[in-house]
Parts: structure tokens; C-alpha cells; sequence
């Protein structure tokens, strides 16, 4: 018997990195899951190698539409959404008086309306189901306090761990429990891109910045996905029933709160 035994899960921005590594945690724990993405053929790919237990679904977090066709198309395929992990997000990085409208919007539109909004369409379908439900929402480090070069994703995170407690606060009465995990650093191809942003504004040699952000981390180095599948899948269980509208950090020590 494992702990996810018979449930459903819609993951966001699972066709790659963290999500997919909870897609596979979940399912190693015997839930079936949603693998849902911008990116469909990579969504595509991803499901096929998971297995049986595994759909993948076109979603655009920051599209009204896409998110109700995603949420129909999940339950269609699964039959119902127990968990859903609003994974999906971009980054940008820029000296605040470089900072593009274009680009805050887009980081917000995917970032806070995209969790908030696909909370909403799930949380919908959840009260009407009438058997409660977990969400979970990917915060950020970066959300606890500012950065010199990231206003805006740091920003978008903050709003992440607020529109966690205000979920929580409210969707409990329906027995949905929301809550957040906060990871620091966390190589894979997402860092690959901010190294990439931090060489260009920090001058610095492709590589350095990961080097950096690594032997800064108390545990010694950067976070792998497969170090918050533990997180995600207590959030997701039967065991973390009474824990409400909380933002976890999993990032080797690197913030207390
Ligand atoms: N990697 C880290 O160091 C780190 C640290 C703290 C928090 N996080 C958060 O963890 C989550 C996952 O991070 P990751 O490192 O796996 O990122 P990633 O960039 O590797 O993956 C993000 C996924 O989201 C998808 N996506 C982007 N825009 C989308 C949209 N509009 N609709 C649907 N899908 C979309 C992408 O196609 C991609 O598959 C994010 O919320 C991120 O902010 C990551």
C-alpha cells in the first residue's frame, strides 16, 4: 500500500525539472497524474516515459480558457482531481530600471494569476465533487525576501505565499487543504537559465553563479527535484490533514521562518 493510492493529480509545468519529479513521485506512490504544459510535445514525451498512470494535457496557466479546457480534459481522462500542484512558472532577471511592463506582466500573468485562477477552476470542481481535496503551490526563497536583479519573479513569489494563505484560509472549510513549498535552489534546466541571466548582469563565467549559489547553501550544495518529492508527497497525503495555508521551505537551511 502506498500513500497515494487511488488519487488524481493535475501538476502544472510537468513536462520538465520539479514538476516532473513530483509526476514521478506521485506516481511511485500510486496516485495517476495529469502532466500539464505549455509545452505539449514535451508533455507528451514526459507522460509516455512515466507510464500508464500518466496523460499529458495542454495548458497554458495564464490563459482563462486553457485553464477550464486542461481542468475538463484532467477529469475526463482521470475521472476527478484530488491534488493539484500549481508548479508552473517563469523567471526574469533585470536592474530595476531595466525592467520591461511586457515582461512583469508576463512573469505575473503565469506566476500569481495563473495560481491563483487554476486554484480557482480545481478548487470549483473539488466543492462540487464534495470530498475535499490538497493543493499545493510552488513558492520560492526568492518570495521571502527581495533580490537586486529579480524585482519581479521575487515579487510574483511573495504573491504566491500570500494567495496561499488566503486559499488556505478559505478553502479548508470545504476540507481543501492548501499550502506551499519553498525551495532555494534547485539545479536543472531552469538554473541553467538563470545562470545564464546572472553571467550576463553579474559578469560572471557560465557556471560561476550555480559554483556560488551552491557552496552558499548550508547542507553544501544546490537542491535536486528528487529532494522536494518528500515534501510534496506529506502535503498530498492523509498525514498533513491538519496543516493549513503553511509555505514549507525545503532548500538545505538556506531560510528560517
Ligand atoms: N529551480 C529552482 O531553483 C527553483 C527554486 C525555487 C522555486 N522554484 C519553483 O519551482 C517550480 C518549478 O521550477 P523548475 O525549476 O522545475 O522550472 P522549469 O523552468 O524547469 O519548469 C517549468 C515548467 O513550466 C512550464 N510552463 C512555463 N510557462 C507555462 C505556462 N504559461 N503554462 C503552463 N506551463 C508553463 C514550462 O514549459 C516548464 O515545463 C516553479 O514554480 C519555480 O518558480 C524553482
Amino acid at each position: 500500500m502506498t500513500v497515494l493510492d487511488g488519487k488524481t493529480a493535475l501538476i502544472t509545468g510537468a513536462a520538465r525539472g520539479i514538476g516532473r519529479a513530483f509526476a514521478e513521485a506521485y506516481v511511485r506512490e500510486g496516485a495517476r497524474v495529469a502532466i500539464a504544459d505549455i509545452d505539449l510535445d514535451r508533455a507528451c514525451a514526459t507522460a509516455a516515459e512515466i507510464g500508464d498512470a500518466a496523460v499529458a494535457v495542454g495548458m497554458d496557466v495564464s490563459a482563462q480558457d486553457s485553464i477550464a479546457r486542461a481542468v475538463d480534459r484532467t477529469v475526463d481522462a482521470l475521472g476527478h482531481i484530488d491534488i493539484l500542484i500549481n508548479n508552473a512558472a517563469v523567471f526574469s532577471a533585470a536592474p530595476i530600471v531595466d525592467i520591461a511592463r511586457a515582461d512583469f506582466d508576463r512573469v505575473f500573468a503565469i506566476n500569481v494569476a495563473g495560481t491563483l485562477f487554476t486554484m480557482q477552476a480545481v478548487a470549483r470542481h473539488m466543492i462540487a465533487r464534495g470530498q475535499g481535496g490538497r493543493i499545493i503551490n510552488m513558492a520560492s526563497q526568492a518570495g521571502r525576501r527581495g533580490e537586486p536583479l529579480v524585482a519581479a519573479y521575487c515579487a510574483s513569489k511573495a504573491a504566491v505565499i500570500s494567495l496561499t494563505q488566503s486559499a488556505g484560509l478559505n478553502l479548508i472549510a470545504h476540507g481543501i487543504n492548501v499550502n506551499a513549498i519553498s525551495p532555494g535552489v534547485v539545479d536543472g534546466e531552469h538554473w541553467d537559465q538563470v545562470d545564464a541571466l546572472f553571467a550576463k548582469y553579474e559578469n560572471k563565467a557560465p557556471g560561476q553563479k550555480k559554483r556560488e549559489v551552491g557552496a552558499a547553501v548550508p547542507y553544501g550544495r544546490m537542491g535536486t527535484a528528487e529532494d522536494l518529492t518528500g515534501m510534496a508527497v506529506f502535503l498530498a497525503s492523509d498525514a498533513s490533514e491538519y496543516v493549513v495555508a503553511q509555505t514549507y521551505n525545503v532548500d538545505g537551511g538556506q531560510w528560517m521562518s
